[in-house]
C-alpha cells in the first residue's frame, strides 16, 4: 500500500515520522476515512466539511489537501500505486499539529500540520449482515467533544476491545442513561413504528452514514425522529442498527446477550440496508473522469 506523507508519495513501510509530533505525543490531531468504491470516494464533500470543521475547532490550520480537488487527486494516485481502483477500499486522512518540542501549549507560528493519507483494501461484512450481528453496551468515558473527529481514540479503543472480548462487534456507548453511539458507529432503533438517533451535538460524531441514512430513510416515507434511546428502550426495541463509513448499516440482533426484537434482522433495517446499498453504489458507479 502506497502512502502521502507531507507532499511525498511512498510506500507505507517507508513512511515515518518523528517523534516529536504531536499526534504522536498529545493525540493533537484530527482524522477522515472514506469509503471508496471503483476509484471514487463516497460523500467527499461531507468528510471534507467534517475535516475543515474539525481543523477550525482544534485551530490547526488547514492543509491545502483540504479541498476537493487537491483530496481526489491525492487519493486517486494512492489508489492507483495501491492497485485499487476497482471494487472496495477505504481512504484514511490524518493531520496533526506538527512536529514541536513537547510542550502543552500550541507550538511556535508557521510549525506546518503533518499531513499524512493512505488507503486499504476493504471487504464489507455481509454475512454478519445477513445474519444480524451482536453488541453490547458499555459507559461512555469520553471527553464532551464527541462531534470532533480527533484522534484521540482511547476510550473507543477499550470500548471495541470489551465488545471483542465479548464477541461482539461493536460497542455501544450509554452517558447518563442516553444511548450516544458505538465506538466508530451511529446508533438507530426502531421502537413503536418510530426509527430514533441521537441528534447531532457534542455528544456524538455527526457520521457521515447517519446523513445519508436519515435522508434515505425519510426519501422512503419511514418516520424518523432525531430522539435519542434511552438505556431503558434498549430492552424494549424493535430493531437496532448501526451505520458506519466501514460498517454500511448492520442489523443488531443481539444486545448485551439479549435478542433484540424477534432476534433477527427486521424489516426496516432490512429495507435500509439494501436501499443504502444501492445509494452506495449507484454513487460510485461511474468510472471517475479525474
Ligand atoms: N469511524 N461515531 C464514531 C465515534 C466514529 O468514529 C465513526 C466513524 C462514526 C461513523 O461516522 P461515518 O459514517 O462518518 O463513518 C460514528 C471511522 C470509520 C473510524 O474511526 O474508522
Amino acid at each position: 500500500m502506497f502512502a502521502f506523507l507531507n507532499g511525498q508519495f511512498l510506500p507505507r513501510a517507508a513512511a515515518a515520522i518523528p517523534v516529536e509530533d504531536r499526534g504522536f505525543l498529545f493525540g493533537d490531531g484530527v482524522y477522515e476515512v472514506w469509503r471508496v468504491l471503483n476509484g471514487r470516494l463516497f460523500e467527499n464533500e461531507r468528510h471534507l466539511a467534517r475535516l475543515s470543521s474539525g481543523l477550525a475547532e482544534l485551530r490547526i490550520s488547514p492543509p491545502d489537501l483540504v479541498q476537493p480537488n487537491a483530496v481526489i487527486g491525492i487519493a486517486e494516485r494512492l489508489l492507483a500505486e495501491s492497485g485499487l481502483t476497482e471494487g472496495e477500499a477505504t481512504f484514511y486522512v490524518e493531520i496533526t499539529r506538527g512536529v514541536a518540542p513537547r510542550t502543552h501549549q500550541f507550538p511556535p507560528a508557521g510549525t506546518l500540520p503533518t499531513v499524512y493519507a493512505t488507503v486499504n483494501r476493504f471487504t464489507p461484512a455481509d454475512d454478519a449482515r445477513a445474519r444480524g450481528s451482536s453488541c453490547v453496551t458499555v459507559p461512555d468515558l469520553r471527553w464532551l467533544r464527541c462531534d470532533v473527529k480527533t484522534v484521540q481514540l482511547l476510550p473507543n479503543v477499550m470500548a471495541r476491545q470489551a465488545a471483542a472480548e465479548r464477541g461482539a462487534i461493536e460497542a455501544i456507548m450509554v452517558r447518563d442513561g442516553i444511548v450516544t453511539e458505538g465506538s466508530h458507529t451511529n446508533v438507530f432503533g426502531v421502537l413503536d413504528g418510530l426509527i430514533r438517533t441521537h441528534p447531532t451535538n457534542q455528544f456524538i460524531l455527526p457520521g457521515v452514514t447517519r446523513a445519508v441514512v436519515l435522508e434515505i430513510a425519510r426519501s422512503l416515507g419511514l418516520q424518523v425522529r432525531e430522539d435519542a434511546l434511552t438505556a431503558q428502550d434498549l430492552g424494549r426495541l424493535d430493531e437496532l442498527f448501526l451505520v458506519g463509513t466501514t460498517t454500511d448499516v448492520m442489523p443488531i440482533t443481539r444486545l448485551d446477550d439479549q435478542p433484540v426484537g424477534a432476534g433477527e434482522p427486521g424489516p426496516v433495517t432490512t429495507r435500509l440496508v439494501r436501499a443504502f446499498r444501492e445509494y452506495l453504489d449507484a454513487a460510485c458507479a461511474a468510472a471517475h473522469v479525474a
